[in-house]
């Protein structure tokens, strides 16, 4: 699709995430001068970080196929079967989600990861047996948002564990130039460092702001994006000038007007402001935790002065 092509499809086209690129770039080229699958990667950070994309690469660079699907849509130990027999030697098996997998299919997951084998219970009672199904050997890239968020044993499968962090803004800069250049569009270099500023570290963000920002510039008959228009649009979504939007608006004035700062435990605050626990986990707090504004205490949540004189209020007391 075309969604698609804005995704780079090497390691060399993939910017930012230096240290993970490094790694990878390595254990990737030994496991082809050995000619073995990759040993399995999990992959885990922030939504929205190219997570999905470098496992997608993973399988480009070995040289085999990239086959895809996530933990929720893995509901039973056959479906897995079905998956795991169908692949070549060597190929990528992506499941996005993978902290999701039911219990059950997870326990049949380990000797796959580890020797690549399956044991299907068939039947059930006196009559039930245990048969064992030899499969391709193969790589698993799972993805997920913390890795805590994975139990022990599956955890301890992984031979490679990459975290994503938030992107710097000059490499932000460079992916919003990029897909630019994909829409075959001009982008002031303001204009794209202004777009990489304000979208919290994060490809996914920049590259949909930029292209609602395309709309509103296209809309205006002008012929390159511009840092005037880029303001507007921003303004129009309703998306700060430190890059924050309207939910994490909402996060933080409901912890400052509701609970004077925290600490508040986060099913308080989901409930308070309409969102899910795990969504405001996943989605909104770690860029607020990153650039510091909202701590995690034993207690709950705690905006912090940097965040009250963001909204030009004056904290009661320092957080
Ligand atoms: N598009 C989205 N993320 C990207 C990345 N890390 N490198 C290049 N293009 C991207």
């Amino acid at each position: 699709t075309f969604e698609l092509s804005l995704r780079p499809t090497t390691l060399n086209q993939y910017i930012g995430q230096q240290k993970v690129k490094e790694n990878l770039s390595i254990f990737i080229q030994a496991a082809k001068m050995r000619e073995e699958p990759l040993d399995h990667v999990l992959l885990y950070g922030p939504p929205g970080l190219g997570k999905t994309t470098l496992a997608a690469i993973i399988a480009n660079e070995m040289g085999v196929q990239f086959r895809s699907t996530s933990g929720p849509a893995i509901e039973r130990a056959g479906d897995l079967a079905a998956i795991l027999s169908s692949l070549e030697p060597g190929d990528v098996l992506f499941i996005d989600e993978v902290h999701r997998l039911p219990r059950s299919v997870e326990e049949i997951l380990y000797p796959a990861m580890e020797d690549f084998f399956l044991d299907i219970v068939i039947g059930t009672g006196p009559s039930a047996r245990s048969v064992r199904i030899d499969l391709p050997p193969f790589t698993l890239v799972g993805a997920t948002t913390r890795a805590g968020l994975l139990t022990a044993p599956l955890r301890d499968r992984f031979g490679v564990l990459s975290r994503l962090e938030f992107y710097e803004t000059k490499d932000l800069c460079s992916i919003v130039e990029r897909t630019a250049e994909i829409f075959q569009t001009s982008i002031t270099k303001d204009a794209a460092s202004e777009v990489a500023r304000r979208s919290r570290g994060t490809p996914r963000i920049a590259n949909r702001l930029l292209k609602r920002i395309r709309d509103i510039s296209q809309v205006k008959g002008e012929k390159e994006i511009t840092i005037e228009t880029t303001d507007i649009a921003l303004e129009m979504l309703q998306v700060d000038d430190v890059g924050l939007d309207h939910i994490d608006h909402k996060l933080l004035k409901g912890i400052i007007e509701g609970f004077q700062g925290g600490p508040v435990g986060l099913d308080t605050i989901a409930a308070t402001i309409g969102e899910e626990s795990q969504t405001i986990e996943d989605v909104y707090e770690p860029y607020l935790l990153q650039i510091g504004f909202i701590q995690r205490t034993p207690r709950g949540r705690v905006v912090t002065a940097k965040a009250y004189n963001h909204f030009g209020l004056k904290a009661n007391d320092e957080a």
